[in-house]
């Protein structure tokens, strides 16, 4: 078994490498390599990323790739995404370039409200804490003025505080549920800064309070925290265009795949299995704008499928339909997005990906995220129901098969050639690698 450690974050970088390497590596130069060629040679630079968590030994690449031609609100955009999986950036950007042509998409922000809880025990008379609540209300707004000047001078800040009594869910527990606009910042440092002192002025306050009984007086903070369950900061992004122009291949009638696209739609409405798969894809598109642009990708996934969740049943985000001849497909989600804060203005790739964006504020930022998931579902959607995933993922996969054979440039241009007529799979590409080789060797 290998051994414990105590006191590893207090070790060097090289330190804690040699710990490693020794301790699950036996002492493997080869291991050590790995780590050290993925430093980068500008020591600056890497001692920025070494610094972003803890612990840090080396990188780990994610490729950062671009999608263009995507048309938002009448305006051209070329969006970042990171991400590891092959076929995404191709399937955004094929959606993209489709519906350029047809209006581009139109995205709007419907609501940017955040919340945050103060989850609280109180083991007395609810109608005295109601009155307490009343009282002290103020107090807590009061007590975060320090905290809330600068959001405030900028139009956001606190939006309501409220006490929620959830005691038919738990024996004696409260909430204070708090509700925050925070611009275009994500906002978590600034909500929990805000929860933390509600807390304090709250339990203080009750102490202080001469409607309380002595055992009223004892209330009990468990914690304070924000919600990454944000249902009211949502954003809508929508595509149409009259059926007839649906489909570009000639050999697919656009009412029939219409029809059969909206089915796939429905059956993802209304059957979890398939759901997740189909929001799972939606999420392809989503994550690798969000990582790309610093954002913090599990709370917006979170988030995300609590959001789809929110009838009892998990269900799809996508929705379509036509009417009066027009095909509509359209996605409402909440997203807590940042343009400000954070990673933004650390990270050196973060900020490229928002210049590339034009700097957007968190509401634009909020639209292509939720275009890109859209584009993605589209992609995903159109291939599931016209030619099957596999044919355009296997074509986009290739690479990663002839890499795994350490293909040369040479291998690689005539497999790729071959396989434009030739059906991609995995033990296709194995085949044919293999009998490239014999061929060559003869
Ligand atoms: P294609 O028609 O063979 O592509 O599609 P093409 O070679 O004719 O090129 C057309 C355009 O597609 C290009 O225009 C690009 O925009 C894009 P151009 O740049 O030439 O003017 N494109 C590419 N972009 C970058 N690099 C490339 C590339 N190739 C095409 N190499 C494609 C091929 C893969 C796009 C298509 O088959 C597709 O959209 N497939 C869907 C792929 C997909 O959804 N992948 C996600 C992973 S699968 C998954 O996890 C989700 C899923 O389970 C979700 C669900 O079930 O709902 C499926």
């Amino acid at each position: 078994m290998s051994k414990s450690i105590s006191g590893f974050s207090k070790l060097s970088k090289s330190h804690k490498i040699d710990w490693i390497v020794a301790t699950y590596f036996n002492n493997n130069e080869d291991a050590k390599n790995i780590i050290k060629q993925y430093w980068n040679s500008n020591i600056k630079l890497q001692q920025l990323h070494d610094e972003f968590i803890e612990n840090t030994i080396t990188n780990y690449y994610l490729p950062f790739g671009v999608a263009p031609n995507f048309l938002i609100n009448g305006k051209m955009h070329a969006i970042p995404m990171a991400i590891e999986e092959s076929s995404v950036v191709a399937a955004a950007s094929k959606a993209a370039k489709f519906w350029l042509e047809r209006g581009g998409f139109k995205a709007e922000v419907l609501s940017t409200t955040k919340i945050g809880q103060v989850h609280v025990m109180y083991y007395g008379n609810p109608k005295t804490l109601q009155s307490f609540f009343k009282h002290v209300k103020p107090k807590l707004i009061q007590a975060t003025k320090s905290l809330t000047k600068n959001m405030e001078a900028r139009g956001g800040g606190i939006l309501d505080i409220e006490l929620r009594d959830k005691t038919q869910s738990l024996d004696n527990y409260y909430q204070l549920h708090a509700t925050f606009e925070t611009l275009d910042a994500m906002g978590a440092n600034f909500i929990n800064s805000c929860l933390e002192q509600f807390a304090k002025t709250f339990r203080e306050e009750a102490r202080l309070f001469d409607g309380f009984t002595e055992k009223e007086k004892q209330v009990e903070v468990i914690m304070s925290i924000l919600s990454n369950y944000v249902p009211n900061c949502l954003v809508r992004a929508e595509v149409s265009c009259p059926v007839e122009q649906l489909t570009e291949n000639p050999s697919i009638n656009p009412e029939e795949f219409a029809k059969k696209f909206i089915q796939a739609v429905k059956i993802a409405e209304v059957e979890p299995y398939r759901a997740v798969t189909h929001n799972k894809g939606i999420m392809n598109g989503i994550d690798a704008v969000v990582l790309a642009t610093g954002n913090d990708f599990r709370a917006v996934e979170a988030g995300v499928h609590a959001y789809a969740s929110r009838n009892g049943q998990y269900s799809s985000l996508t929705h379509a339909k036509i009417e009066a001849g027009i095909f509509y497909f359209w996605m409402e989600i909440p997203l807590a997005l940042g343009t400000v804060g954070g990673l933004t203005s650390l990270h050196p790739l973060v900020k490229l990906a928002l210049e590339l964006l034009h700097n957007p504020s968190a509401k634009e930022l909020m639209q292509i995220v939720a275009v890109a998931g859209l584009a993605q579902n589209f992609a995903a959607l159109r291939s599931l129901t016209t030619t099957g995933i596999q044919e355009g993922h296997m074509k986009m996969h290739l690479l990663n098969i002839l890499n795994q054979f350490q293909a040369t440039d040479e291998e690689k241009n005539t497999l790729i050639n071959h396989f434009k007529n030739h059906t991609a799979t995995h033990s296709a590409v194995v085949e044919a690698i293999k009998d490239l080789r014999l061929k060559n060797n003869k």
